[in-house]
This record gives structure tokens, sequence and C-alpha cells, in this order.
């Protein structure tokens, strides 16, 4: 088990895939993009799959989540997926993404053993998109989505950042669009991880400013916490239900107590939290012997992820105002 030193355990595990990406976001990358990994530290598939199969046989992971950067850009995706699907206990598994390609992989996606996605998607207008995006994919990543939930990965969540000024003003159309096409829409607070260092907390638009929008065309009501869980979103039934809405108030009504989660980058180092400042390498372990020696084994490498928890914080630190952000951006940590 990944039990850390304030009693949480892990169970859900996040797998970075590629710290390359198809969209400039402006509340994550630069328009240049960032200098990426080079491809011999980058963990390969027969790596990834092994460490899931750690991860999952021993050290009781029982959801994987594929992420990156953009994890369809990574070639051996639904080979990955496959090989996963294999493990015995099997876990839940689900991907992350922009949903550009989606159209085309998520039947083989389905086959393969993915149980859902999480597509991010900001706006419903094409120009805003653009600006935010700066590509003009709105197109693709709409195809995707339907591409999903027709395949069967569902739920199909949409994840979406709201940007003052620029797409603030669409919560509630964002909302009546997820409820008609039947995905659950889930609004995320802007976090300090944009490699540009560009973002302002008095700038930010709050899981109460979300609210308080919503709440101008549908009626919401608070779900038990209970039925929330350790997941990171508090939910709201919509209009009385079937549906509901997530927020995801990491910055102003952090979940840290009730964290689950373990992280994996694409080149093979651990991170305990988004906002960790330390890394353990497991690539490195993972290379420097063989699997069927003493240093090499499942059990060895499987210590060193274990050590690695010891050193999660209580929190982000977000609230600290020495809060410092982490070198690596959201992309190439894993979203
Ligand atoms: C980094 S992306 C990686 C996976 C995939 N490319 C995608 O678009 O979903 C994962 C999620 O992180 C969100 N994200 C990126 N930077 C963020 C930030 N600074 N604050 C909050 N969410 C952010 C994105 O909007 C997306 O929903």
């Amino acid at each position: 088990m990944l039990i850390d030193t304030f009693g949480r355990t892990a169970t859900d595990l996040r797998v970075s895939l590629t710290d390359r990406c198809n969209l400039r976001c402006t509340y994550c990358m630069p328009e240049e993009g960032l200098q990426w990994l080079a491809k011999p530290d980058l963990l390969t598939d027969d790596e990834i799959v092994r460490l899931v199969r750690i991860a999952v046989t021993q050290l009781g992971i029982t959801e994987v989540r594929f992420t990156g950067g953009e994890p369809l850009l990574r070639p051996g995706l639904v080979g990955i997926v496959e090989r996963c699907a294999q493990l015995e206990p099997r876990p839940r598994m689900s991907l992350t993404t922009n949903g550009i390609g989606l159209k085309r992989t998520a039947k083989a996606l389905k086959a393969a053993g993915l149980d859902r996605v999480n597509v991010s998607l900001d706006t419903l207008r094409p120009d805003v998109f653009k600006t935010l995006t700066r590509r003009d994919r709105h197109k693709d990543v709409l195809e995707g989505l339907e591409a999903a939930r027709d395949a069967g990965l569902t739920p199909v969540k949409v994840n979406t950042v709201l940007m003052p000024g620029l797409n603030d003003d669409e919560a509630p159309d964002l909302l009546a669009w997820a409820v008609e096409n039947d995905y659950e829409l889930r609004f995320i607070e802007q976090m300090p991880l944009d490699a540009q260092h560009g973002w302002k907390r008095d700038g930010m638009i709050t899981a109460g400013d979300i609210l308080e929008s919503l709440r101008t065309r549908f009626e919401l009501t608070e779900e038990g916490s209970t039925e929330r869980g350790s997941a990171p979103a508090e939910r709201w039934i919509v209009d009385g239900g079937p549906h509901r809405v997530g927020v995801i108030a990491s910055v102003t009504r952090p979940f840290c107590s009730a964290c689950d989660r373990t992280r994996l980058t694409a080149d093979g180092q651990v991170r305990t939290c988004l906002f960790a400042t330390e890394e353990t390498d497991l690539r490195g372990a993972l290379r420097a012997a063989p699997e069927d020696s003493t240093d090499g084994s499942d059990e060895a490498i499987a210590r060193i992820w274990k050590l690695a928890m010891w050193g999660k914080k209580a929190g982000s630190g977000l609230d600290d105002p020495s809060f410092l952000q982490p070198e690596r951006p959201m992309s190439a940590i894993g979203g």
C-alpha cells in the first residue's frame, strides 16, 4: 500500500504518457511550446506497463488515469491500455485528453479496455477556442466527445477552466450544452502551474464565482459529502437531477486531506502531488538493474515508490505566503 505519514492511502495513479501537446492553452503553455523531453528519457511502453503492474499488484492502486501532455499523441497508447487491462486485479482506467483524434481512436480504446474519458473543453465558441488554445481545432474536440460517448467511454466528463474576460461568461451555456449531450461538466479553478508563471490569485475565477453564475439559470443542490468521497470535484445536482455539475476548487477549497493520488511523469519520476517540489526517480531504478535481480525486482521498485510517498506533504501549500510554483509545469507533470 502507498501510505503517507498523514495516514492517507494512494489508490489512484496518474500516468503521464508524454509532455507534448498539440494545443497551446494560454493558462498552460507558451505559444512556442516547451523544451520537450528527449525520447530516450521517456519511459518505454514496456516500462509504463511494468510500473502500472507494480502499482496494481504490489501497491494497492485501483484506478489508473493516463494523461500528459496530450496522451493521444503517444503512438503506443492503445497497446498500453490493452496490456494494463490484462493485469490482475484489473485497474479501472481512464484518459484525460483534449479530444483531438479521439474520433479516430475511441472505439479502439474502448475495445482495449479503457473505461472512460475526461475531455478538456473550455468554450462552445470556435473563435474563443482559437484564442484560448491558439489552434483552430474546436470541431475536432466536439467530434471526439461524441465519438467517446458513442463508443461507451462513459460517463464522459468535460473539464473546463474559466479565464477572466475570455470565457467566464459561458458557465451556464456550457452546463446547458453538457446536460443536453449527456456529458458531466466539471469546472477546474485555474492553478499556478503554467510554464509562463502568469497565474494571479486575484485574477482567477473562483468556485464561488462559477456557482453564482450557474445559479442564474439552474437550481443547484449540493450532493452529500459521502458521495464526494476522495474525488476532487464537489458536485451539485442540476435542476433536481439526474445531471450533476462538478467544481474542482483546488485553490479556494483544496481537498488535500482526502487526497488519494500518486503521479508518474512521462520520464518516470514519482510525484506525490501536482505541487510537489521533489521527485523520486523510478526510471533510473528500472534501468539500473535487471528485473530478475534483487535491486531491479518488482518488490525493490515498489519499496522505492513506498518511500517516495512518505515525503508527501499535508497540503499543496497554495495558501502559504511562501508558496513556490513547482519547476515543472502542468503539461510536464501530467494534469
Ligand atoms: C494538462 S492537461 C493534460 C491532458 C490533456 N492534454 C487535456 O487537455 O486534458 C489536463 C487538464 O489540466 C488542465 N490545466 C492545464 N493547466 C491548468 C492550470 N494552470 N490550472 C488548471 N487546470 C489546468 C487542462 O485544462 C486539462 O483539463
